[in-house]
């Protein structure tokens, strides 16, 4: 192809939404992760739930010290209000469940992030976490079961007041307006699959 229609293909291709190729990219890794984590019947009991909970809390723990960072505030305005590692400790503690012990260093850490991480693949780890709040209104649902609630238990499953698809639409929004180059672009993939990988390991080895 030449140089020309090669960056024209490339200019049409960006045209599409990043929120949407995400989802395009990541759509096998998490169909495998929602089946493997349905396996575990999270929700028939508030034993398997607070497995279940042991894997968010290592998840947010991974990318907890993102929040603080600002140059993704700078690209993703309201990040920090995004935060959920709080509502997941407080869920095991309205539980009465011991916090996991961590199996390893978080993977973002937060003296060094603001130097060391890597923006986009940072962006893939967070394209991850707020789409799985968007997912959790049905998991929130079955939650209410277990006679969990936003005060109680499942905290970190509740929508925001504004409505979930709208607070999903306001991410979606701030990622797609960041310019990015194209080995950028393939790092927020790899680092949603990596994510998605991360969460389906932490799975394995609570459930076994
Ligand atoms: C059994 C567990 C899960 C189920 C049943 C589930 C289900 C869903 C559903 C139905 C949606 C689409 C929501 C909508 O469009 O209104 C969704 C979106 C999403 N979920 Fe999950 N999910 C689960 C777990 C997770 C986990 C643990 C993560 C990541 C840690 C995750 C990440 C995502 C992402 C990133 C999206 C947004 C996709 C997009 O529209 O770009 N999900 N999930």
């Amino acid at each position: 192809m030449d140089t020309a229609l090669q960056n024209h293909a490339e200019t049409a291709h960006s045209e599409t939404s990043r929120a949407k190729r995400l989802k395009a990219a990541t759509t096998e890794t998490h169909d495998r992760l929602d089946k493997r984590i349905m396996a575990g019947q999270p929700f028939a009991s508030v034993a398997n739930y607070g497995r279940f909970l042991a894997v968010q809390h290592q998840f947010h723990r991974d990318i907890d010290a993102l929040y603080d960072n600002a140059a993704l505030s700078a690209l993703l305005p309201d990040l920090a209000d995004r935060r959920r590692f709080g509502q997941i400790g407080q869920d095991m503690k309205d539980l009465a469940l011991d916090l996991p012990q961590p199996d390893e260093d978080p993977r973002f850490v937060a003296d060094a992030v603001d130097d060391a991480v890597d923006l986009a693949t940072a962006l893939g780890w967070l394209y991850v976490a707020e789409g799985s709040n968007l997912g959790a209104a049905f998991l929130f649902k079955i939650a209410k079961a277990l006679g969990l609630d936003e005060n109680h238990g499942a905290r970190h499953l509740a929508g925001h007041p504004d409505g979930r698809a709208q607070h999903w639409r306001s991410f979606t929004g701030a990622l797609d307006g960041v310019t990015l180059d194209a080995a950028e672009e393939a790092r927020v993939v790899d680092g949603a699959n990596a994510a998605f990988r991360r969460v389906h390991a932490l799975v394995e080895q609570q459930y076994g």
